[in-house]
Parts: C-alpha cells; sequence; structure tokens
C-alpha cells in the first residue's frame, strides 16, 4: 500500500487504541490525514484525542458504524484510502450482561462497514480483532495463526463473526482486507473498566480490588503504542486476506498484575480480594507472533515493567481524565467541540 499522502477513516477512534493509533499515525507521518468515525459510546472520549484540535489533517464525524446510509456517504465524501476498524463493544464483563449490543456493533457493523469499502473501491481495510477469537490455553502453548476459533465470552463470540466476514468478503468480493489479533492492551487513556485502570483508580481511593477467581489466569500484556505500531506496519506492508497475531511476549498472573499495582501505589497485599470468578473465564492467553515479526518486522518496544510504572503515574497524574470518564462528564467535550466546529 502506498505509503506517501494516506487518507485513512479510522472507526472507533475516540476509544483507548484507537486513539493511540491516531495520535501514532499523524504523529509519525506529516502528510497522513485521518477522518474518525466514532459513535461516542461510554468507552469513546474526545479529551483522548484533544492534542489535535485545530489540526488540519484530522477530521472527525460521530456517526454509528451500524448506520449503513451514514457509512456510505461518509467513504463517498471523504474517499480514504483505509479503513481501520476499531469500533466494538469491548468489555467481556459487559458483553456477560448484555450480550445483544455486542452483536449489533462488532457483528453487524462490521458488514456495514466491509459493505462501504467495498462499495467505495477502498484499497485497503483492516480489522482489529482480539487473541480471544483462539479461547483459552492451557499451561503450554500459544495461539498461531492456525490455531482452531474457540471464543468463550459473547465478546469473544461476536469478534470472531466480525472476522469470518471480512473473510468472507475477502474471497467472496476480493476486498483487500486483514484482521489483527492482538493480545491485551494497557496504557493511558484506557477506561477503567478494564483490569490495569479499574484497580488503579481503586486503589488511589483506597478500595479493595476484586481479582476473579483464584486469579491465576494469564493474559499477555501489550503496550497499546506497540499495538499501534504494529497495525500501522500491517496497513502497509500486510498481506491482503491474512491474520497477523500481535503480542507483547509477556505473560502473567492476575495476582502478579494486582501485586506490580499494590506496589506501585504502596498498597499492602490484604488490598487484594479474591470474589467470585466471571463466567466462561478463559485460563490462559498466549500469542506465537512469528508471522507479524519475520514478515513485517514488528516487535514490541516497551518494556512491561517501565510501560506498567508509567501507566500508573500517567492514572495518578490525570486524575480529572478519569473522574470525568466515571462520571459521563467528558461528553461536555464533544458539546465544547461541536459548538465550535458546528459539525457532526
Ligand atoms: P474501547 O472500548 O476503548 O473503544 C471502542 C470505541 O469504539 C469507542 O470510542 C466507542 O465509542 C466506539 N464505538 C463503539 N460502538 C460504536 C459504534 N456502533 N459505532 C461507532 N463507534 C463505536 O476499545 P479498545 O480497547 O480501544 O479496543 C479497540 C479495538 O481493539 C476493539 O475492536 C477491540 O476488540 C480490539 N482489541 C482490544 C484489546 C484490548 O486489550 N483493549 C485487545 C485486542 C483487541
Ligand atoms: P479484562 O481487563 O476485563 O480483559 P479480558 O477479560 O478481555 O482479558 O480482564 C483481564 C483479566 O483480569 C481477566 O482474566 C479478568 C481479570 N479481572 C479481574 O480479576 N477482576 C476485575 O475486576 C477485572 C475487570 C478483570
Amino acid at each position: 500500500m502506498k505509503e506517501n499522502g494516506l487518507k485513512l477513516l479510522v472507526a472507533g477512534g475516540a476509544g483507548f487504541i484507537g486513539s493511540s493509533f491516531i495520535r501514532h499515525v499523524l504523529g509519525a507521518h506529516g502528510d497522513w490525514r485521518v477522518v474518525n468515525i466514532d459513535k461516542l459510546t461510554y468507552a469513546g472520549n474526545l479529551a483522548n484525542l484533544a492534542g489535535l484540535q485545530g489540526d488540519e489533517r484530522y477530521g472527525f464525524f460521530r456517526a454509528d458504524i451500524c448506520d449503513a446510509v451514514r457509512m456510505d456517504e461518509i467513504v463517498a465524501a471523504e474517499k480514504p484510502d483505509a479503513i481501520v476498524n476499531f469500533a466494538a463493544e469491548t468489555h467481556v464483563d459487559r458483553s456477560i450482561s448484555d450480550p445483544s449490543l455486542f452483536l449489533r456493533t462488532n457483528v453487524l457493523g462490521t458488514q456495514v462497514l466491509l459493505e462501504a469499502a467495498r462499495k467505495g473501491g477502498i484499497a485497503r481495510y483492516v480489522q482489529i480483532s482480539t487473541d480471544e477469537v483462539y479461547g483459552s490455553l492451557g499451561p503450554q502453548g500459544k495461539f498461531t495463526e492456525e490455531s482452531p476459533l474457540r471464543p468463550n465470552s459473547p465478546y469473544a463470540a461476536s469478534k470472531t463473526s466480525a472476522d469470518l466476514l471480512v473473510r468472507a468478503w475477502c474471497k467472496t468480493y476480493g476486498l483487500s482486507a486483514i484482521v489483527t489479533r492482538c493480545s491485551n492492551n494497557y496504557g493511558p487513556f484506557q477506561f477503567p473498566e478494564k483490569l490495569i485502570p479499574f484497580f488503579i483508580t481503586l486503589l488511589r481511593e483506597n478500595k479493595p480490588v476484586p481479582v476473579y477467581g483464584d486469579g491465576m489466569n494469564v493474559r499477555d500484556w501489550i503496550h497499546a503504542d506497540d499495538h499501534s505500531r504494529a497495525i500501522e506496519a500491517v496497513l502497509l506492508r500486510g498481506r491482503p486476506g491474512e491474520i497477523y497475531n500481535i503480542g507483547g511476549g509477556n505473560e502473567r498472573t492476575n495476582i502478579e498484575i494486582t501485586k506490580l499495582l499494590l506496589s506501585a501505589l504502596g498498597k499492602p497485599d490484604s488490598q487484594m480480594k479474591f470474589v467470585p470468578d466471571r463466567p466462561g473465564h478463559d485460563r490462559r492467553y498466549a500469542i506465537d507472533d512469528t508471522k507479524v515479526r519475520k514478515e513485517l518486522g514488528v516487535i514490541p518496544l516497551v518494556p512491561f515493567e517501565e510501560g506498567l510504572r508509567d501507566t500508573v503515574r500517567w492514572y495518578l497524574e490525570n486524575e480529572p481524565w478519569w473522574r470525568g470518564v466515571q462520571s459521563g462528564e467528558y461528553l461536555k467535550f464533544y458539546d465544547q467541540w461541536y459548538s465550535q466546529q458546528g459539525r457532526t
């Protein structure tokens, strides 16, 4: 894919990883442009992109990816070179209590975007998926791109369904699409419902932190900036029709993560409380990222201890950000932005 003067349509760019990706690509490529489409659900926050206010290379539409008419209009008007889809409902616990929204956005929304890409003759479509499509591992082994798809949560099942739609649009319509499957991300701007920011914000308030089950579940953690760099490489140099696993090479039990956070915040181990397990809780995720390393030269750069320390510091220094997202106050940022721009 051409690198000069690229125009990207990013869906879900106001969320945690999408905003990291937008900040990264506009920082790294002076001649790139980004159009961000986001519904601004509870998880989408334009304050994550406040640094881009006034940057003419960046535009925003508040829109739902399930709205086919709107997606077709935006693609026809903006004529992007590529679409990168981050937009999704993303929290496993929410998917257990209300699966239908996950099917709507993650499955139907993906189908709408694939159709918009096909009709608009878009040169490249990248679907941001997850290692959770592969299900759960025992103590040994890692997920490769050939591992069977065995999703266990409604969230994972919806992401798997979306991946299969991407495959069908490649095979049937010749869409030049690629799927990335990454492990658990951490870093600044993550909504404080996910393990790491949830626990940091609870500990900041001197509250106990709820560890599900025996706390021995394992996740492979990667900094969102490393994920963003990997997506950029896949977008530019990945092979159409392929799947690329992305991982941090950094497996930790939830107890290990919790103890690191307790120590970083100067709290005693007694603040760790074991609570009943999440239904269908996957035991272990681990990524074999040989393909993305060998083909595209992608390696994670952020050492975990350093990344985690910086992330804790970021949450401590940005208390108004997380208090704002907890209360919904951040939507005022959108109203302020909208009144200045006069555009949705
Ligand atoms: P997030 O929940 O922080 O952000 C999701 C964004 O999508 C929000 O800005 C939200 O407003 C937007 N959105 C939701 N529904 C929408 C709709 N119908 N139309 C338009 N926009 C909508 O999620 P995240 O952690 O940044 O994850 C981004 C993507 O990466 C997701 O597809 C997720 O499955 C995938 N992923 C996440 C992780 C992780 O650890 N967070 C790991 C691997 C893959
Ligand atoms: P989470 O951040 O929800 O990501 P995912 O389920 O997509 O991997 O959870 C990460 C791990 O932390 C997972 O094993 C569930 C566990 N967890 C807890 O033990 N307590 C909590 O309050 C949360 C939110 C997660």
